[in-house]
């Protein structure tokens, strides 16, 4: 029977009730970008957006639970009996053309397989994406190709932080058709809804209260930052009227939030997320090659360590996307008497593409770093006493994703692999944080 689009349901719907092969081409034909990419080079610098405070006041959180509708108490009853929970996260995952189409798909599709394959106790309860879901700017012509359908056997809740390639608006975008609206009817609904862009497919909209939220889970929170529209740097603020359209609601919600883990005394696991890295490895002055695709943003590390610190709360890992690749680093910092180990992680290799960590200049062949370097001349502008930064790990050949697990004690963050063909998951790294002491055990 056929429904109207935008109809609100009383449940959400997270995929179809039977598998079907996955698609050989894209429904909606995406023609080549050289042209438009040439058009707004200048602008990817420079053109911030504004957008709307959330709909929850600063101090509340979004419940897993609640995403979950009816069957949310019994899930959450689930995990905790559990003892543990495990989600997935990954970003940079829309495929800009029907060459990358394969990539993206294989990833979607090891994702689906691990939620199909596990055991209850050990089934990922959501996919937490970091950013740049559609590209090339969040049209709702490209949502069915890279998103809904990719995504249609993945039987879980999906979350998003808007990425710069779905909020970067685009000269001449008729009103109605911002990349960022688009991007709230999709992830931010108010009701679960099946929206114009899922097709005939039936996931519904996520009901996050905004592009900035904190979802609270059995076990975990994960406090998610929007750092808006620039190809490079991230920004979560104005920096002091730097970008005069960005508003300042995200420092006074990181605020609030830090303050209600110190006063509830939380003792759950806290990452932080946005889609742009803190840090993106660069060489050192002098070594050979440049850095990467995308660089690190100091400006907006600097916002979140000086509300870090005013409110004496750290997060126990920072999670981001943007840069085409796996890296992992271990950021030492004083904290009151403590010198805590916070991993900095960057998984961007969700299936738009994979770049290499370092490119080749003037002739000279680019020399990629060790596992372990010290590269604490990154961190360039600390807010709080830093104390060292290393790069611990890295994988830029292969798309991956992240498959984390908390329970009472620590935080595990693995990156799984994601092959050529499709092969079983294969995790290659591993970071395990003990929430107590902000500690990283083992490596
Ligand atoms: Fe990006």
């Amino acid at each position: 029977m056929p429904r109207n689009a935008l109809t609100a349901l009383p449940q959400p719907i997270f995929n179809e009730g039977s598998i079907t092969p996955d698609p050989t081409q894209f429904k909606t034909k995406h023609p080549s970008d050289t042209k438009l990419y040439d058009q707004i080079q200048d602008l990817l610098t420079k053109d911030v957006v504004s957008f709307s405070p959330s709909r929850l006041p600063n101090n509340q959180l979004f419940s897993l639970q609640q995403a979950l509708g009816v069957h949310g108490p019994e899930m959450v009853k689930n995990i905790k009996s559990a003892g543990k929970i495990i989600f997935h996260s990954t970003g940079d995952t829309g495929a800009s053309n029907e060459g990358k189409y394969g990539n993206e798909l294989r990833v979607a599709d090891q994702l689906t397989a691990d939620c199909q394959t596990s055991d209850q106790v050990n089934r990922p309860a959501f996919l937490y994406q970091l950013g740049d879901v559609v590209y090339d700017f969040g049209e709702s012509r490209y949502y069915y190709d890279q998103f809904y359908d990719p995504y249609r056997n993945y039987p879980a809740p999906i979350f998003a932080i808007p990425g710069n390639h779905d909020s970067f608006v685009v000269p001449n975008t008729p009103a109605g058709s911002f990349p960022l609206e688009i991007f709230q009817r999709n992830f931010c609904a108010r009701q679960p809804t099946i929206t114009p862009e899922a097709g005939s497919l039936h996931r519904t909209a996520m009901t996050q209260p905004g592009v900035y939220f904190t979802l609270d889970a059995p076990f975990v929170r994960i406090i998610g930052l929007f750092s808006n529209a620039l190809e490079d740097p991230g920004v979560i603020s104005s920096e002091n009227n730097k970008w005069k359209t960005v508003p300042n609601y995200q420092l006074d919600f990181l605020t609030a939030q830090l303050n209600l883990i110190k006063k509830e005394k939380y003792n759950g696991a806290v990452i932080l997320a946005m889609h742009h890295p803190p840090f993106s490895y660069s060489p050192a002055a002098g070594a050979q090659g440049t850095g990467g695709n995308h660089p690190s943003s100091p400006d907006m590390l600097r916002d979140i360590d000086t509300i870090c610190k005013a409110q004496g709360v750290y997060p126990h890992a920072v999670l981001s996307g943007h840069a085409h690749n796996y890296q992992r680093f271990s950021r030492m910092v004083q904290f009151g008497s403590k010198t805590y180990e916070v991993p900095f992680i960057i998984c961007g290799d969700g299936g738009h593409n994979v770049n290499q960590l370092v490119q080749a200049t003037k002739g000279q062949p680019a020399q990629e770093p060790d596992y372990g370097a010290d590269v604490s001349y990154m961190d360039q502008k600390p807010a709080i006493t830093s104390k060292g930064l290393i790069l611990k790990h890295y994988d830029d050949q292969n798309y991956g994703y992240l498959r984390i697990t908390v329970d009472a004690e620590s935080l595990k963050i693995g990156f799984n692999q994601v092959g050529k063909n499709s092969i079983p998951q294969s995790r290659t790294d591993l970071v395990t944080v003990d929430l107590a002491s902000h500690s990283v055990v083992g490596n």
